[in-house]
Order: C-alpha cells, then sequence, then structure tokens
C-alpha cells in the first residue's frame, strides 16, 4: 500500500504565548511512503540532506514509540519514505515538530490505530512537552494550548496578515535556546507575565494587530534573553516596525524573526527587505488553516 503525508510548518510563541501559542504556515514536509521489504528514508530536497536513511530517521523513531504505546512494536510494515520539505532546519519554523506530527501519521495509517484528532495532539505533545508547534501542524490555523500532562487547546481564527520570515544563514538549537532562558520568576513578575500574555490572546482574537504588536515587544519570558544568541535582532526589529510591520517577534526558538504586515503590502514590503538585507532568506508566509493531511495512493 501507499500513502503520501503532508504536514505544515509552524511559528510558535508569537511573543508572549510562549510554549502555548502557535500557529500553521505554508511551508511543508511532504512524505510519500510505500510499503517495501526494509525501512529507508530518501531525502528528495536540499532541506534534507544528510537525514538518517534507516531506522534512526526521526520519523521512523516516532512510529516505533507510537507503536510501542500501543502494544504494537512488532507489528510496524516496512517501508521506503520519500521526503520532501521546504522547511530550513533548526531555524523557528517547526521542522522537527512536523517530523513528529509525520511519524504519528504514519503510524495511524501502518497500524490502523484510529487516532482522533485530539490522541494525535495528546501523544504529539508528550513527545515534544509542549503543544505550540505540533497542534498547529496537526489541526491547521492558530492553536493555543496548556499542557500540564494532559494537553487542554482552543482555535482562533486568524484573517488578514501575512508573517514576513526573516531567516539567517545559521541554525540555533531548541536546546541552546531554552538554556538561555531563566529558572524563575516571583509573584509579581508572573502576574505582570500573563497579563502581557492575557492581552496578547485578546488581541488575537480581535485581529487587533497593533496591540499584539505593542505586548510582543512587551514579552518578559524568551526574546529578552534569546535576542543576545541572534545578532543584528535589535537593528532587525527596529527597522522592521519603522516599515509599518504591526509587530516583530522570534519565530519559536528563534533564530528566524517573524514580521506581521497587511496582507495587501506583504510583496512590496518583501522586496524591500530583500535589498536592504541581502544576505537573510526572505519569505511571505500565510497561515495554513489545515492541519496534517494523509491521502491513500
Ligand atoms: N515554545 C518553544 C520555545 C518552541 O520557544 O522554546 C520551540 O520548540
Amino acid at each position: 500500500m501507499s500513502w503520501s503525508i503532508k504536514v505544515p510548518s509552524s511559528t510558535a510563541n508569537l511573543g508572549a504565548g510562549f510554549d502555548s501559542i502557535g500557529l500553521a504556515l505554508n511551508l511543508y514536509l511532504e512524505l510519500n511512503i510505500e510499503e517495501a521489504d526494509e525501512w529507508q528514508f530518501i531525502a528528495a530536497s536540499a532541506c534534507l540532506e544528510g537525514i538518517p536513511i534507516g531506522k534512526e530517521n526521526l520519523v521512523y523513531q516516532i512510529v516505533e514509540q507510537v507503536a510501542k504505546l500501543y502494544g504494537k512494536e512488532n507489528q510496524i510494515p516496512a517501508c521506503h519514505v520519500t521526503m520532501k520539505s521546504e522547511i530550513p532546519l533548526a531555524r523557528g519554523l517547526g521542522s522537527s515538530a512536523t517530523a513528529v506530527v509525520a511519524g504519528i501519521e504514519l503510524a495511524n495509517v501502518l497500524l490502523d490505530l484510529h487516532l482522533t484528532e485530539a490522541d494525535k495532539v495528546q501523544i504529539a505533545t508528550d513527545m515534544e512537552g509542549h503543544p505550540d508547534n505540533v497542534a498547529p501542524s496537526l489541526l491547521g490555523g492558530c492553536v493555543i494550548g496548556h499542557y500540564d500532562g494532559t494537553v487542554t487547546y482552543s482555535q482562533v481564527a486568524i484573517k488578514g496578515v501575512t508573517f514576513v520570515a526573516c531567516i539567517p544563514n545559521f541554525e540555533l538549537k531548541t536546546k541552546d535556546a531554552r538554556n538561555a532562558l531563566p529558572v524563575q520568576f516571583s509573584f509579581k513578575e508572573s502576574v505582570q507575565a500573563s497579563s502581557v500574555a492575557n492581552v496578547s490572546i485578546a488581541a488575537l482574537c480581535q485581529g487587533d494587530w497593533q496591540t499584539l504588536g505593542e505586548m510582543m515587544d512587551k514579552d518578559p519570558f524568551h526574546q529578552p534573553y534569546r535576542k543576545a544568541l541572534i545578532p543584528h535582532y535589535d537593528e532587525l526589529h527596529h527597522y522592521l516596525k519603522e516599515q509599518g510591520a504591526y509587530g516583530v517577534f522570534l519565530s519559536g526558538a528563534g533564530p528566524t524573526m517573524l514580521a506581521v504586515v497587511e496582507e495587501e503590502k506583504a510583496n512590496s514590503l518583501v522586496d524591500k527587505w530583500k535589498e536592504g538585507y541581502p544576505d537573510y532568506d526572505w519569505f511571505a508566509l500565510q497561515v495554513e488553516h489545515r492541519g496534517s493531511v494523509v491521502e491513500k495512493i
């Protein structure tokens, strides 16, 4: 049997929504799967050059973990998997979350698990430790989640804006970016921080991008600590805001920065920004309203 699996990338945090807010974007990981005699992964795009070709591949590792959860580890049929990706690795656009989601979707079809969307979100969040990349990659759109062992989530409709990605040519491992964060906040700091997150959610729900942009700049959770790891962060932030972005934020753990801009202005802004900062890759990305899609071929 053969299947295709398509999983959208994602951005996470959107300022103060640390480990909680994420939204799906229109760059994709695509898998073509055929049952075969032994496992083999074939990289069919430059982004994936050098990925493990056998059972060390992250997608297989996830398939195996899901199989174990359901006591089916001895029933996994071998497959040839051709992988194509548009998502740059370790840049804060949820590339590893797409592999986790693809592995869960693959286990679901190979082992006939009949997982619900909620099951998939729970399994993926258990694996990642937070829902902000995996939930939008599974469900599409903007998802706000809470995780304390059990994941609870709610979706928010988003329209009218484009997210312009400014992608530097170096990787930043999430682990290193998390090591830069403080270990604790006082009660007063926690109350302040949660109010920034609360206003961010209200603004997101209203499509009040100006207010969301202001709150992004008041994020006390991660950007003040992580920006030291990203050369030119302050300079770019200042430039993009001055050029008319509603808001600018570090995408997930970085190093990609995203500017929230009016849909109609996105293409002309990208042309201008490319000229100003040619050493970065610039993409005008849209919210992907569909989550992962699995088809039998
Ligand atoms: N919320 C996560 C972080 C996303 O910022 O570390 C990346 O895994």
